[in-house]
């Protein structure tokens, strides 16, 4: 079916650009664009929505307005500014990025030169470059896999939406009109966003319905097939634990792969406490969340200290400061949670 969609590529552009012109949503990287706008949301906008990242992305801008203003801010600030919105790699990307990009005496403009900075794959480096610079390049994410697989009907059964990406990365290149990437990438995450959503698509109001043999075939949200994920469970037991109005939380070690420089409530090991279960009191919270293919769930332990120790990677925070540090999101959630019932 892809034939028949790239023989007909000038219209079917035509139409989605026409659609995008009139319809896109007014988005504050889209007012004004500038390069910097556009890589700081780029950033924020991976695995993210559009609606978590505008306060984000409205703060940032404020505090930090240019590279040379994220280039010469400390890492804590950086983190604080992205509290909440997780994955905090992509915090400490961006900043290492900035720091670069300023002490480049040449520019990157192409997507190959874009890719040799931290945190930039193949869908940012595209997405940067097409709407910065026109770069003939396609973006290829889960919202464009389902427009594409839908588009031709591809019954294919993709092991994972990455590999999915890889695969309809040619189809993606050859629908792209040379003119206008950047408009067109972006008018394809806005359909893949508003129109050709994952469950019960608005095919009525498609601009490119007629280009559709998903939609032909009634039953588009059978597109694209992707192989079942298998979840693992996994049980977390967490502390909290309390000293003279004093709280003992983790920050991974500024080297740390995953959440250097963050604070969470810690695990019994992490609180130096040995026997796990049998220290334990109360149980104040018990939290679910999927992140990748883990189903956690989080067990929140009232748990009892004499004295103030201090655990390797451990530090108390007095309750009042606990605005001032970074929490990852959900702890900052679960932390609060637990303090107002208390009020109660
Ligand atoms: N998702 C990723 N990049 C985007 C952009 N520039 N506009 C809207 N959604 C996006």
């Amino acid at each position: 079916m892809s034939k028949a969609l790239i023989k007909k590529r000038t219209d079917f552009q035509r139409a989605l650009l026409a659609w995008y012109q009139a319809h896109a949503r007014v988005l504050p990287w889209r007012e004004a664009p500038s390069l910097y706008k556009t890589v700081v949301s780029e950033f924020m906008l991976q695995q993210t929505q559009v609606k978590t990242v505008l306060p984000y992305f409205a703060r940032w801008l404020v505090a930090l307005p240019d590279f040379a203003a994220l280039a010469a801010a400390p890492e804590e600030r950086v983190l604080k500014l992205w509290e909440g919105l997780g994955y905090y790699s992509r915090a400490r990307n961006l900043h290492k990025l900035a720091r670069e990009w300023v002490a480049l005496s040449t520019k990157p403009c192409t997507p190959a030169e874009w890719r040799e900075l931290p945190g930039v794959g193949p869908y940012t480096a595209a997405a940067i470059t097409s709407i910065s610079f026109e770069a003939p390049a396609a973006c290829v994410d889960g919202n464009v896999v389902r427009i594409l697989a839908r588009l031709t009907a591809d019954a294919t059964e993709f092991r994972d939406s990455a590999s999915a990406a890889k695969l309809l990365a040619p189809l993606a290149a050859a629908v792209l009109p040379r003119d206008a990437p950047g408009d067109f990438n972006q008018a394809m995450m806005e359909l893949g966003a508003t129109v050709c959503v994952r469950r019960n698509p608005l095919c009525r109001t498609c601009p490119v319905r007629e280009f559709c043999a998903g939609a032909r075939s009634g039953t588009p949200e059978r597109f694209p097939r992707l192989a079942a994920k298998t979840m693992e469970r996994r049980a977390v037991t967490r502390v909290w634990c309390e000293i003279r109005g004093a709280l003992l939380l983790h920050r991974a070690a500024a080297g740390a792969r995953r959440f250097a420089n963050i604070h969470e409530l810690p695990t019994p090991a992490q609180a130096g406490l040995d026997t796990a279960a049998a220290t334990l009191g109360q149980l104040l919270a018990k939290k679910r969340r999927s992140i990748t293919r883990f189903q956690i769930i989080e067990s929140i332990h009232i748990a009892t200290a004499r004295r103030k120790r201090i655990p390797r990677d451990g530090v108390w925070i007095p309750i009042p400061d606990l605005d001032a540090i970074t929490l990852s999101g959900p702890h900052r959630r679960w932390i609060n949670e637990i303090l107002a019932a208390r009020q109660r």
